[in-house]
C-alpha cells in the first residue's frame, strides 16, 4: 500500500550536546540552539499540514544527567513554553503533555496545565510535548489504570484507551537526528508500524528543509502493515 499523507510525525531531537561540544560551548548552549530548531520545525509542520507533532523533550531516563544540565533544561523548557503560549494562541496550536508528572516541578506543571487548558479547543496543529516521558512507563500506566477501572482481560483496543492520549493517532513517521538509530523508550506501543527516518544532522542544525526531506523520503515508502 502506498503511503497516505502523515497525520502524526514524532521526533527524537538528538545531538544538542555534540553540537555544543563541536563549538567548545557548554551543553546548555546546544539545548538553546535546539529550542530554535523546535520553532523552525513547528513552522514546517504547520506549513506542511501535519496534524500532530510529538517532540521528545526530556525522557524519564534523562534525570541521570548532571543536575546543572537538568536545571538549565527545565528553565529553558519553561521559557520556551512562555514563548509558545503566545504563538499557540496566534496560530491555533493545541498543546498536549505526555509523560509522568512526578518529579517535574509544580511550577512547570502548572505552566503546562495552563497552556493545555488555554489551547484545548484549538483546531490547528497539536504539539504533543513528551516530557519526563518513557514508553514502558506509559504502557504500565495504561495497564494499571485499566485494571483500576475494573477491566479484566485487556485487548489492544482496551489498552489503547488508557494511553496518555487515546486520541493521538499512531505516528506514521518517526524522525531521529544525530545519526543514532534507536527508539530509546519512545512511543513503543504507537510505533508498531511507523516508518523511521534517521539523519546525521544534529538537532540544532535541523531546518525546515530537513523536515521536508524527511517527508519526501516517507512518501517514497510502501507500508504493508504485515500484508503483501
Ligand atoms: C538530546 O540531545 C536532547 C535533549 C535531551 C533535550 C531536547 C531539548 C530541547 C531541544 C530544548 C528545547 C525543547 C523544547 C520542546 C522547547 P543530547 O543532549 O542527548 O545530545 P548529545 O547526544 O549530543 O549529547
Amino acid at each position: 500500500m502506498s503511503v497516505d499523507f502523515p497525520k502524526h510525525i514524532a521526533i527524537i531531537m538528538d545531538g544538542n550536546g555534540r553540537w555544543a561540544q563541536k563549538r567548545h560551548l557548554p551543553r546548555l548552549a546546544g539545548h538553546k540552539a535546539g529550542a530554535k530548531a523546535v520553532e523552525r520545525t513547528l513552522r514546517a509542520a504547520q506549513k506542511n499540514g501535519i496534524s500532530f507533532l510529538t517532540l521528545y523533550a526530556f525522557s524519564a531516563e534523562n534525570w541521570s544527567r548532571p543536575q546543572e544540565e537538568i536545571n538549565g533544561l527545565m528553565q529553558l523548557l519553561s521559557q520556551a513554553l512562555d514563548d509558545y503560549s503566545h504563538k499557540a494562541m496566534q496560530h491555533n496550536i493545541r498543546l498536549w503533555f505526555s509523560g509522568q508528572r512526578h518529579p517535574l516541578s509544580p511550577q512547570l506543571l502548572s505552566q503546562i496545565d495552563a497552556i493545555v487548558q488555554k489551547t484545548a479547543k484549538h483546531t490547528g496543529l497539536t504539539l504533543n510535548l513528551a516530557l519526563n516521558y518513557g514508553a514502558r512507563q506509559e504502557i504500565l500506566h495504561a495497564v494499571n489504570a485499566a485494571f483500576a477501572a475494573g477491566e479484566k482481560a485487556l485487548t489492544q483496543e482496551t489498552l489503547h484507551r488508557y494511553l496518555y492520549h487515546p486520541d493521538l493517532p499512531d505516528p506514521e513517521l518517526i524522525i531521529r537526528t544525530s545519526g543514532e538509530e534507536r527508539l530509546s523508550n519512545f512511543l513503543l506501543w504507537q510505533a508498531a508500524y511507523s516508518e523511521f527516518y534517521f539523519t546525521p544532522v544534529l538537532w540544532p542544525d535541523f531546518t525546515e528543509h530537513d523536515f521536508e526531506q524527511a517527508l519526501a523520503i516517507y512518501k517514497t515508502r510502501t507500508r504493508r502493515f504485515g500484508g503483501i
